[in-house]
């Protein structure tokens, strides 16, 4: 057996994929999980606590997974909507009512979106209850509050595009909020909405951060806050003795 396993091992095909020989000694097994890019995301030891999925619940996971339903979802709601105040509206009345499967997209991304909103917020908790954000993962908490900041206005800003009553108006008093703030709430409200009140600026600005901005955004963070879980050795969990 050891004799098969040794010349499988060696053969030019496993060395043209696997630089690492069969994973029974320390070395091997910590070059199995530095040399692939998946489970390089983990450190080369965890700690058993880590891995009870009741230490994180996976939000942090479920929360790129949302993402990841959002972005496609929201690129086929593309094809059938433009962000006109002319036809915004019916561009999404339409959607529901003549093209197949038009209703599931819609929903699939605007409960997806309610749902990120709630996950996101339960990843914070879970990371301040097990005292995740302490050192050395002070940059990764200022990370995280980012990232809830980019998610909250990707809902804001997504609210106003189907034109609707709900939306007309739920946009209208969350932007006279801003004109609230001390100092520079109306000029902050100005640079919002593009002109006195919400008309097609404002939809273009609110669309061009939604679709654009917002998610490029969090795709980048994202891509630090998870570099740096790595970088930080793992979970919190794996910093304790057990
Ligand atoms: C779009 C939003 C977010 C995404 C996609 C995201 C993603 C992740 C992922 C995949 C992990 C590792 C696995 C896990 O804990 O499930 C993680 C860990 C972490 N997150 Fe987030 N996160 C987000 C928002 C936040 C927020 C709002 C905070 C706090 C303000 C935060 C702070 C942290 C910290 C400190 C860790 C390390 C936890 C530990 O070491 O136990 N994240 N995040």
């Amino acid at each position: 057996m050891s004799a098969l396993v040794e010349a499988l091992t060696n053969s030019r095909i496993w060395r043209s994929i696997f630089r690492h020989g069969w994973p029974d000694n320390p070395l091997d097994r910590s070059l199995v999980m530095t040399s692939n890019i998946f489970l390089h995301l983990h450190p080369v030891k965890v700690n058993r606590k880590s891995l009870k999925w009741t230490y994180s619940f996976g939000l942090g996971v479920l929360s790129v997974l949302l993402f990841l339903v959002l972005s496609v979802t929201g690129v086929l709601l593309m094809f059938y909507y433009a962000p006109a105040v002319e036809h915004a509206y019916t561009d999404i009345v339409e959607l529901q009512t003549q093209i197949p499967f038009g209703q599931l997209l819609r929903n699939l991304h605007r409960w997806g979106a309610h749902l990120m909103v709630i996950v996101v917020v339960l990843h914070m908790a879970r990371v301040f209850y097990t005292g995740a954000y302490k050192p050395p993962r002070e940059f990764n908490w200022i990370m995280g509050v980012s990232l809830l900041l980019l998610t909250f206005g990707a809902s804001f800003t997504g609210y106003l595009l189907p034109w609707d009553q709900l939306a007309f108006w739920a946009i209208t008093v969350g932007t006279s909020v801003a004109s609230y703030a001390p100092g520079l709430g109306d000029q902050m409200r100005q640079l919002m909405i593009g002109g006195p009140e919400i008309g097609q600026e404002a939809l273009t600005r609110f669309y061009a951060l939604h679709i654009m901005v917002i998610p490029a955004l969090i795709a980048l963070i994202t891509s630090v806050h998870i570099w740096r879980v790595r970088k930080d050795g793992g979970l919190a969990a794996n910093d304790s003795e057990e």
